[in-house]
C-alpha cells in the first residue's frame, strides 16, 4: 500500500486553514474584497511568519462571510483529506469567525457544516466531528463567548472545545473561566500550547485548563520530567510536524521531536493543521515521517490506535473508526 492509501485519523485540522488558496481567491472575486496582497506569486499563501500568518489567515478569514461558505469549504476540505487516505478528522471550527460568537449566526453555520459533512461521508466515507475553538489572541472575553456558543451546541457533532491562535499571549489560567464552562457542558478539552511556548506553558495549560490533549506540544522536550509526567498521565500530543517545520518552530524534520517524545512513551498522534498554507497533506507527513525516521505501517497503526483512543467522539463512532482503521 502506498503512503496515499494507508487509512488514517486526523485530529488537528483548523477547517479555516484547511481552505486551499484557490478557493479563497474565488471567494475574494465572488464578494469584491481585496486581499491579493495574502497570495504568492504560484497562487499560494504568503508570509514570513509565524504572526504575519497569523495575521493572512485572518484576512483569508473575512471572505467565508455566511453558512453556504462553510458549507463548500467543508464540502472541499473533506474531498481532499478523504484523497489522502483520512477516515476520521476532528476540525477545529470557530465561533469567531462563523458569525462573529453570535449563538444563533453559530448554530446556523453549524448546521450547513454538519450537512455538508453528512454528505462527504456518505460520498467517500469520511467522518467528521467538531472541536469548536477560540481564538487566544482575542482576550478571554471572547473565549468566553466562544465557550458559551460551544457548551450550548455541545452535542453529537461538537464534541470539543480548544483555543488556538498567538500562544505568547497571556497565560493559559486567563482562560480558564472558557474552558471550565466548556467542560462544565461535557465537552472534552485541547489547547494548543509548547509550539511556541516552553515546557512551563505545556505544564500551565494541562494544570489549568484540565485538558486531555494538547496541540503541538513538542517544546515539551526541554524538560524530561514534564515528558515523563505527561506520558504518565497519558496526555495525547496533536503532533503537526511539517507545519513545525514549515513554521520555523523546529530548524528541520530531523530535529523534530516526536520520535524523541513517543520512544519516552508519549502518546502521539499526526495531523496536517493548516494544510494549504504549510504546502503539506497527511501523505506528506507519513513520508516526511517515513523519509525522517524510517517509520512503517506499523508505526503508522499506532498513531491510529492512539488516535482512535484519544478522538473526542461517543463508543459506536469510537468502534467504527477503528474499523476503518484497522486496529480494532
Ligand atoms: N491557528 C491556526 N493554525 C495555528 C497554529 N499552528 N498555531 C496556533 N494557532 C493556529
Ligand atoms: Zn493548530
Amino acid at each position: 500500500m502506498t503512503f496515499r492509501e494507508l487509512p488514517k485519523a486526523e485530529l488537528h485540522l483548523h477547517i479555516e486553514g484547511a481552505a486551499p488558496a484557490s478557493f479563497i481567491k474565488g471567494l475574494a472575486a465572488e464578494k469584491n474584497i481585496d486581499i491579493s496582497e495574502i497570495f504568492a506569486e504560484d497562487g499560494g499563501y504568503a508570509y514570513r511568519d509565524f504572526d504575519h500568518f497569523l495575521s493572512v489567515y485572518e484576512a483569508a478569514c473575512t471572505t467565508l462571510t455566511g453558512p453556504e461558505d462553510f458549507r463548500r469549504l467543508t464540502k472541499a476540505v473533506l474531498e481532499e483529506s478523504a484523497a489522502h487516505g483520512v477516515v476520521y478528522t476532528e476540525a477545529f471550527i470557530s465561533p469567531d469567525f462563523c458569525g462573529g460568537t453570535d449563538l444563533g449566526a453559530w448554530r446556523e453555520y453549524l448546521a450547513a457544516i454538519e450537512d455538508a459533512a453528512a454528505e462527504a461521508e456518505a460520498q467517500h466515507g469520511i467522518m467528521l466531528r467538531g472541536i469548536a475553538t477560540c481564538v487566544r489572541h482575542f482576550g478571554p472575553d471572547q473565549a468566553k463567548a466562544a465557550a458559551l456558543c460551544a457548551a450550548e451546541t455541545a452535542g453529537d457533532f461538537i464534541t470539543g472545545f480548544g483555543m488556538g491562535g498567538a500562544e505568547m499571549m497571556g497565560r493559559p489560567a486567563d482562560y480558564a473561566y472558557a474552558f471550565d464552562l466548556a467542560r462544565e457542558a461535557g465537552l472534552q478539552l485541547t489547547c494548543h500550547a509548547g509550539e511556541w511556548g516552553g515546557p512551563d506553558m505545556v505544564a500551565e495549560t494541562i494544570r489549568d485548563l484540565k485538558v486531555e490533549r494538547i496541540g503541538h506540544g513538542i517544546n515539551c522536550i526541554q524538560d524530561l520530567a514534564l515528558v515523563e509526567q505527561i506520558a504518565e498521565d497519558g496526555i495525547v500530543l496533536e503532533v503537526c510536524p511539517g507545519s513545525n517545520v514549515f513554521l520555523q518552530a523546529v530548524p528541520s524534520w530531523e530535529a523534530h521531536p516526536i520520535e524523541k517524545l513517543r520512544d519516552r512513551g508519549v502518546k502521539v498522534t499526526v495531523s496536517t493543521d493548516d494544510p494549504p498554507y504549510f504546502r503539506t497533506t497527511m501523505t506528506d507527513e507519513y513520508e516526511g515521517l517515513h523519509r525522517t525516521f524510517g517509520w512503517i505501517e506499523d508505526d503508522f497503526a499506532a498513531l491510529n490506535a492512539t488516535a482512535v483512543e484519544a478522538a473526542f467522539c461517543d463508543d459506536a463512532t469510537r468502534a467504527k473508526i477503528a474499523n476503518k482503521l484497522g486496529v480494532a
